[in-house]
């Protein structure tokens, strides 16, 4: 499986099928890929905030691919007129090459109209991605949580993609923590380094990480690709 980095929490994962997980990509300053030059057949969305929520209704539009979420933003999608599939935490789903599991994580989720009126998104969550033979797991934004211990209980977990960039979710200590909780083999942090507010030293967090666990940090420039 090819991993490619998009900037920020965006990832492609190119197998049996094409997987593309959170698309904020207009108006992310980390990445220089067009949204109309991505074609996939799902489009994962963690949660609903625009740094996450991004292209998705307009790449889903194009591209024609499903968008799969949580109910409620699943729901919200729908309204203009894309493909959706709705689930909700603890559940999986097969859609042909890849199965996707629906994990919790400690955050936010909703839409704020220009009005200022808001539209909440139901839960925010991660997912665990089987796909050619190989578990991925995406942790979307969440803070540290206990419970991360039983995703690489259930499976061994071959790639974690986890933030750390501090202030909205998880920094370097706590992603640390998460990587002791998890034991995936390697780790790639997200969610750093796209605004000062976020600003994080991955290479910090690659030495920590690599002395307390197992682990292998791979750290990733936007449009760098990982063979998993
Ligand atoms: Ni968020
Ligand atoms: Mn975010």
């Amino acid at each position: 499986m090819k991993v490619t980095f998009m900037g920020h929490s965006c990832f492609l994962l190119e197998g049996e099928t094409k997987i593309l997980i959170d698309p904020f990509i207009t108006g992310n300053p980390m990445t220089k890929i067009k949204p109309e030059d991505i074609n996939v057949d799902l489009i994962l969305v963690t949660h609903g905030h625009a740094d996450h929520m991004g292209d998705t209704v307009a790449i889903a539009k194009s591209s024609g691919a499903t968008i799969v979420s949580v109910f409620e933003l699943a729901s919200y999608c729908a309204q203009f007129g894309v493909q959706t599939h709705a689930m909700h935490i603890g559940g999986s789903n097969r859609f042909g090459p890849v199965q996707v599991k629906l994990i919790p994580a400690l955050h936010g989720s909703g839409m704020v109209d220009e009005d200022g009126t808001i539209h909440y998104l139901g839960n925010p969550c991660g997912f665990v991605i089987n796909l050619d033979g190989k578990t991925v797991y995406h942790s979307g934004d969440t803070g540290l949580f206990s419970d991360m211990g039983l995703i690489g209980k259930r499976q061994p977990i071959d790639l974690a993609l986890l933030p750390i960039g501090d202030n909205f979710t998880m920094g370097p200590d706590d992603a640390l923590e998460a990587v002791k909780l998890i034991k995936p083999s390697v780790v790639i942090p997200m969610h750093y380094n796209t605004w000062p507010l976020i600003a994080q030293n991955p290479e910090e967090f690659k030495q920590d990480v690599e002395k307390e666990t197992p682990a292998r940090v791979v750290i990733m420039q936007p449009g760098d690709s990982y063979e998993l």
